[in-house]
């Protein structure tokens, strides 16, 4: 009998009413996890009534005191992190230092969050009028439900979890069926902690599970970081029914090379960018846009350190590329090389599963690089999410940015170059949401901004100060204590 996880809904651990369940196992080697409720309309509604109920109190309460709870939550982190990357590496493949990255994700983002009970800053300005007082207040959304991926799967709930409920929202939160364990560990750390009941709940599910929540009329916010596809499907809900909508939908992101660059340096970055968390980041390194002159020696190089990676288990300390996550993400990455192929790209190393008998009870992949890219071929322009990267010609910084920003998403950018002059002109042109210098594309910090332009989001964004502009609606007040009906715009003596 494997474990078997349940839905926390009001404070409570609870049997789906659907009596729905779906097992999950590892996907480097088949071994079971657990299985969890696939939760239905009734168990949605169930969560959702619950954060209605506790709104009114959890908004009451000061954020300061709302914050000790969360920092209580990063305090459990901090002392339990093994336990927790381990289980991340168990249940979505990425090697074990990655998932301890992740777990620090959620603990910064977590203290980050909790320091904003105590700082949360709004807007004083002179009134235009004498004895009038104006300000801008933030204040929560109400229910927000967060409906997050399975590729970091303690640090993007933190994202979304914590400046939401920091701010005074209640959450009902939807975890990818992929990676429900952490999920489960996260808002186990919560209750423990002594988060009130009804002030965050849990449902598994699958996407009739998150369809069911996104239709809620009850929700006000709906924060979804997931594909293309679905956040598109989300938006349009989202403006026809008058909800806020925060959405993360991913990347094409790329390195550009220039003839001047540190060689050694950017193939770190590269091989670090395309093939960590095998290629499975918003935030991966599909695309190397190299300047001619570099573009055999980057080749190269690149080749020779994708074919020393080792594949396996990424509880392994010797693994450097662990399984990607599932069957379909296996079989789509395939589609994607043969789709490349047919297009005309060559393919200079992997384009295949590995053919050792160890990894064929993972859903493992190769680490791939294409050469002869056109920018304009489908696998330069559509996301992969898999250890698949491009090779695209450029003759100058020109031509590199426009490749770079000439596709449907925006997130990252990285640039390498000796040139100062060539950095700056970059970084203005370069129409993505994050930019790097002389460092690969992943590494975004969590007091920063972290989202793109065009299809990657709604606009706003995720972390940072920005979250609060996310989580919560502008409240602007003004006091007139002049005892006397003033006029602004017309009273001007
Ligand atoms: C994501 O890929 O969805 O910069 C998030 C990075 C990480 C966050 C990635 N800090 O790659």
């Amino acid at each position: 009998m494997t474990r078997r996880f349940l839905n926390y809904i009001d404070g409570k651990w609870r049997e789906p009413k659907s009596e729905q369940w779906f097992q999950r196992e590892n996907p480097a080697n088949g071994e079971a996890i657990g299985s969890f409720p696939n939760s239905g309309p009734n168990d949605v509604s169930d969560a959702v009534g619950a954060a209605v109920a506790a709104l009114e109190r959890w908004q009451m309460t000061p954020a300061p005191r709302r914050a000790e709870i969360l920092f209580r939550v990063g305090e459990m982190m901090v002392a339990r992190k093994e336990d927790l990357s381990r289980d991340v590496t168990t249940e979505m493949g990425k090697v074990l230092k990655e998932a301890r990255g992740d777990v620090q994700e959620a603990i910064d983002m977590t203290y980050y969050a909790a320091g904003e009970g105590r700082r949360m800053f709004g807007q004083v300005v002179p009134s235009e009028l004498p004895n009038k007082f104006a300000m801008a207040v933030r204040q929560p959304h109400g229910v927000v439900a967060a409906i997050t991926p399975w590729n970091f799967p303690l640090a993007i709930p933190c994202w979304k979890l914590m400046p939401a409920l920091v701010t005074g929202n209640t959450v009902v939160f939807k975890p990818s069926p992929y990676s429900p364990l952490s999920a489960s560990n996260l808002i186990a750390l919560l209750d423990e902690a002594g988060i009130p009941p009804g002030v965050v709940n849990l449902v598994f599910g699958e996407d009739e599970t998150g369809a069911a929540l996104v239709e809620d009329p009850r929700l006000n916010m709906i924060s979804f970081t997931g594909s293309l596809e679905v956040g598109r499907e989300i938006g349009v809900y989202c403006a026809r029914n008058s909800k806020r909508v925060h959405l993360e939908m991913g990347g094409k992101n790329a390195i550009i090379v220039l003839d001047d660059a540190d060689v050694e340096l950017a193939i770190e970055g590269a091989v670090w960018s395309a093939f960590g968390t095998s290629g499975q980041r918003c935030t991966a390194a599909s695309r190397m846009i190299v300047q001619k002159p570099l573009a055999d020696v980057f080749a190269e190089k690149l080749v020779a350190r994708a074919k020393g990676l080792r594949l396996g288990d990424g509880l392994d300390p010797q693994t450097d590329v662990g399984p990607v996550v599932n069957q379909p993400q296996l079989e789509k990455i395939q589609q994607y090389v043969n789709i490349g192929v047919g297009e005309g790209a060559a393919i200079a190393y992997g384009g295949s599963r590995p053919d050792n008998g160890e990894l064929a009870k993972g859903y493992f992949f190769q680490p791939t690089v294409f050469v002869d890219v056109r920018p304009e071929m489908r696998i330069a322009q559509e996301e992969i999410f898999g250890p698949v990267t491009d090779i695209i010609l450029c003759s100058d910084l020109e031509e590199a940015v426009r490749i770079n920003n000439n596709v449907p998403y925006g997130l990252v950018t990285s640039i390498y170059t000796r040139d100062v002059s060539k950095a700056f002109k970059a970084m203005e042109r370069i129409t993505t949401g994050i930019v790097y210098i002389n460092a690969g594309t992943i590494g975004a910090e969590v007091h920063l901004p972290f989202g793109g332009t065009r299809g990657t989001g709604s606009g706003d964004r995720e972390a940072g100060q920005a979250a609060l502009d996310s989580y919560t609606e502008w409240k602007t007040v003004y006091i007139d204590y002049s005892g006397r009906l003033q006029k602004a715009q017309i009273d001007l003596e």
